[in-house]
């Protein structure tokens, strides 16, 4: 098994797109790439939805002592959330787990083959998980994703002391204006930490009516960019 790069998505601020976003990126990046996506929002994993297979189940593989799991796989991109595991009664090593243990478990059980690109779809917030990420799945690079409201900037740069703290890579953000109105924004507090702006999705139908696979070219220049700065 062996993970090229590991590029973790994420805000403090919740509903921003984030999600959104990596699926995105994931199916854009398939298009060339070997690409994964772990679910890390164990308490309100959407990969599966986003991906449209809510109801699949990964197989799982006695090895030894272990028991792994094989991703799904939709669109050309391997994926493992909690999503998938949540009411399986045959995955007795989800029963009650702390929420590190399963990001750690979802990221080491997996049988994620030889992968380009690992994103990891990150929950909202500055918590325990991004601690566990940082210290279980190792990101080589984050990137942000915010709206241009005043709110949403605030709380992103929080996410930059966070991830400095924590010692990750940031390579800058993404402005995602999930309203129909074109709003101007003031990212200067951004800009000057060093966190440049690497595109703009706007507000697409497609985006939320969840047919992603017919809007993942709206973030092919994003994607470039992306490929660029890891
Ligand atoms: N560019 C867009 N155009 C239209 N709808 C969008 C766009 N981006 C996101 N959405 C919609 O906005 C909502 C929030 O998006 P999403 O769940 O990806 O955010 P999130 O940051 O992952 O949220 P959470 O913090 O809860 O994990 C969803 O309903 C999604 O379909
Ligand atoms: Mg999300």
């Amino acid at each position: 098994m062996s993970i090229k790069k590991i590029i973790s998505v994420a805000s403090a601020k919740g509903g921003v797109g984030k999600s959104t976003i990596t699926a995105l990126l994931a199916m854009n990046f398939a298009k060339n790439f070997k690409v994964g996506i772990l679910d890390a929002d164990i308490y309100g994993p959407n990969q599966h939805i986003l991906f449209n297979v809510e109801n699949k189940k990964p197989n799982y593989i006695k090895d030894k002592d272990k028991t792994l799991m094989e991703p799904i796989e939709s669109m050309g991109v391997k994926l493992n959330s909690m999503g998938f595991i949540l009411d399986d009664d045959r995955a007795a090593i989800w029963r009650g787990p702390m929420l590190s243990g399963a990001i750690k478990q979802l990221m080491s059980l997996t049988i994620w083959g030889e992968l380009d690109y690992l994103f990891i779809d990150m929950p909202p917030g500055t918590g325990d998980a991004y601690l566990t990420v940082a210290s279980e799945v190792k990101p080589d690079h984050s990137l942000l994703v915010t709206t241009p409201n005043k709110l949403a900037i605030h709380d992103t740069l929080k996410s930059v002391s966070f991830f400095n703290k924590l010692d990750i890579n940031l390579i800058g953000f993404i402005e995602n204006n999930t309203s129909n109105q074109l709003f101007e924004a003031d990212y200067e507090s951004l800009l000057s930490k060093d966190q440049p702006c690497i595109g703009k999705i706007l507000y697409n139908e497609d985006i939320y009516n969840l047919n992603l696979n017919k809007s993942s070219n709206l973030v092919s220049d994003i994607s470039s960019a992306i490929q660029t700065l890891v």
